[in-house]
């Protein structure tokens, strides 16, 4: 694969040279581009000694002239390692004032971006919100690990290692833009079911879950439809997303969108009960006591395994004990293709969280765990399991 190595100014900028090698060695083709703050770190000669290819750098040298549009068109994976904060912060707004960042802009494949900074840096608000808009972008962090960072600081913030990032480049060689053609319908985040015109009973999801599935469908070229709840998340670009509050709403825009979708992921923690009967005015504290009738809320997911046609069909089971089993009954009452079983209920996982851990179970009968890993990754993998279960699928008809 043709790569651009985009190089920031950071200290991890010595490990750039280790990971250039290690692409070299899996037969990449690599362009190293540096910023100038990079060069103060690493000399241009290393990186051409190890990719056997003048660096690119200066954006005003005459024999430069067009090489920022060229290395765009001719590249198909741009990697930056490390990401410094104002890299991301030159890339997040659309800065283009040197090689790297024109080039960024003029390139319109995949990136990757390994970012390495002190922990308070990374924790600032500004570093947050830029690769919270670099993500929306579609483009894949390698997170930066915990450990003794050269400030003398230990945290989080360090870049991940070499071997770490060109693992995170051989996994994006093979995907490419495998979900190309298909229209995935993910639903996300909670419902919100009302009791009065100021009250309603809700739960403890997120969204980050299906954001995370959104984002990561749309990374890999599906055309994505992201019917959500109410959350407090910003939606991915490219994505179209359409905003419900109850359960009832949810299943209406779902049925209205159904028709074209290939494959449907129902992330949504859906209320399970709902007031069917909402009274008009705001409730009164007159008993002491109250008592609600609630009636059950229509199982969506249920509601289109029952006339599934050719789509796949992915349900989620929150779960707080017996995943498997619990995952399993889901599969076969609600006729999916595939269950994903999370376990909710911890801080570290599930719900809220921005780290999930599953087991999917499949129509086939395989039970695949995925472990503990950032959301987006877990995404990554369950794309990879719907995929592999197509083909599987079609394989048995
Ligand atoms: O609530 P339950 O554990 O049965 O939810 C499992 C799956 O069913 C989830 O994928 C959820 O989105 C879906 N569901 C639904 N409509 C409901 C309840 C759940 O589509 N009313």
């Amino acid at each position: 694969m043709k790569i651009v190595l985009g190089v920031g100014g950071g200290i991890a900028a010595y490990k750039s040279a280790e990971l250039a090698r290690l692409l070299m060695q899996e037969g990449h083709q690599v362009q190293a581009v540096m910023t100038a703050a990079a060069q103060e770190f690493l000399r241009p000669m290393t990186l051409a000694a190890l990719t056997g290819r003048r660096v690119l750098a200066d954006l005003f040298a005459i024999e430069n002239a067009i090489d920022h549009i060229r290395a765009a068109q001719e590249n198909e994976l741009m990697v930056v390692a490390p990401a410094t904060a104002d890299l991301l912060g030159r890339m997040a707004n659309g800065l283009a004032d040197d090689f790297l960042t024109t080039l960024y802009l003029a390139f319109t494949g995949p990136v990757l971006l390994a970012p390495s900074m002190n922990v308070n840096m990374l924790a600032h608000p500004a570093v947050v919100a830029n690769l919270e808009t670099l993500k929306r972008r579609g483009h894949r962090i390698v997170e930066p690990g915990v450990g003794y960072l050269a400030c003398g600081m230990t945290g989080p913030g360090r870049m991940a290692e070499p071997e770490e990032i060109a693992a995170a480049v051989g996994r994006e060689a093979h995907r490419r833009r495998d979900l190309e053609g298909e229209v995935v319908l993910i639903t996300a985040g909670p419902t919100q079911e009302p009791l009065d015109p100021v009250r309603y009973i809700t739960n403890r999801s997120s969204g980050k879950m299906g954001y995370a599935m959104a984002e990561e469908a749309a990374a890999r070229g599906a055309a994505v439809v992201l019917i959500s709840g109410p959350v407090a998340l910003r939606p991915p670009f490219g994505v179209e997303l359409v905003t419900v509050h109850t359960a009832a709403e949810m299943r209406r825009e779902v049925l209205d969108r159904l028709g074209p979708a290939t494959i449907v992921i129902k992330a949504a923690a859906v209320a399970d009960f709902h007031l069917s009967r909402v009274p008009p005015q705001k409730m009164k504290k007159t008993a002491a006591r109250l008592s609600l009738e609630l009636d059950p809320t229509p199982d969506i997911l249920a509601e289109l395994g029952g006339r599934k046609g050719d789509r796949l069909l992915i349900g989620f089971a929150a779960e707080t004990e017996n995943l498997v089993e619990e995952a399993r009954r889901k599969l076969r009452v609600k006729n999916c293709d595939m269950v994903v079983g999370n376990l909710v209920g911890s801080a570290e996982v599930g719900f809220e969280a921005d780290l999930n851990e599953v087991v999917l179970v499949t129509s086939t009968g395989e039970t695949v765990t995925v472990p503990r890993a950032p959301k987006r990754e877990v995404a990554e993998r369950i794309f990879d399991e719907v995929l592999k279960l197509r083909l599987a699928l079609h394989a048995a008809q």
